[in-house]
């Protein structure tokens, strides 16, 4: 089964951005290791980014849509701290959420504090940077597993 790993705005800037915050990984290299990692427990993964808040929403709906998805990890970016409308699409969604940031957002801007996201969420990763998807991918897979039992 797969398991959609979707990443917010300006995560694409990955491995430019702020580096000494989110790390010189690119995207494309936090892709790879998802990639990697997944197979190894037996996941397929579907890897996106947007920039846009809609977008987010319509993938969420996809998955929704699809049903055959097995979990959604999700960075939503700053959209974690603003969006009703992905925490809407993601109540609507059975599909579980594990939500993940690269940064510990609880050390940074009181704006960062609070997550829409984690009304919804299984569990949030924060602070281990592109770690922080592997950590997700196995919280998934025991949760999978859990639930096949
Ligand atoms: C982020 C944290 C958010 O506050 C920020 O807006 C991001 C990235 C992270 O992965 O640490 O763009 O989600």
């Amino acid at each position: 089964s797969t398991v959609l790993i979707l990443n917010g705005p300006n995560l694409n800037l990955l491995g430019t951005r702020q580096p000494e915050i989110y790390g010189r990984e690119t995207l494309d290299d936090i892709r790879a290791l998802c990639t990697d990692h997944a197979a190894r427990l037996g996941f397929d993964v579907d890897f996106r980014q947007t920039n846009h808040e809609g977008t987010l929403v319509d993938w969420v709906q996809e998955a929704r849509a699809a049903g055959s998805c097995a979990g959604i990890i999700l960075n939503a970016a700053a959209y974690t701290h603003t969006s009703v409308a992905l925490l809407d699409a993601l109540s609507a969604c059975e599909t579980p959420v594990v939500e993940v940031h690269l940064s510990n957002i609880h050390k940074r801007e009181p704006f960062r504090h609070h997550s829409y996201v984690s009304k919804v969420a299984v569990g949030m990763i924060c602070g281990f940077g592109s770690h922080g998807y592997v950590l997700a991918l196995d919280a998934l897979a025991r949760l999978v597993a859990s639930r096949k039992e």
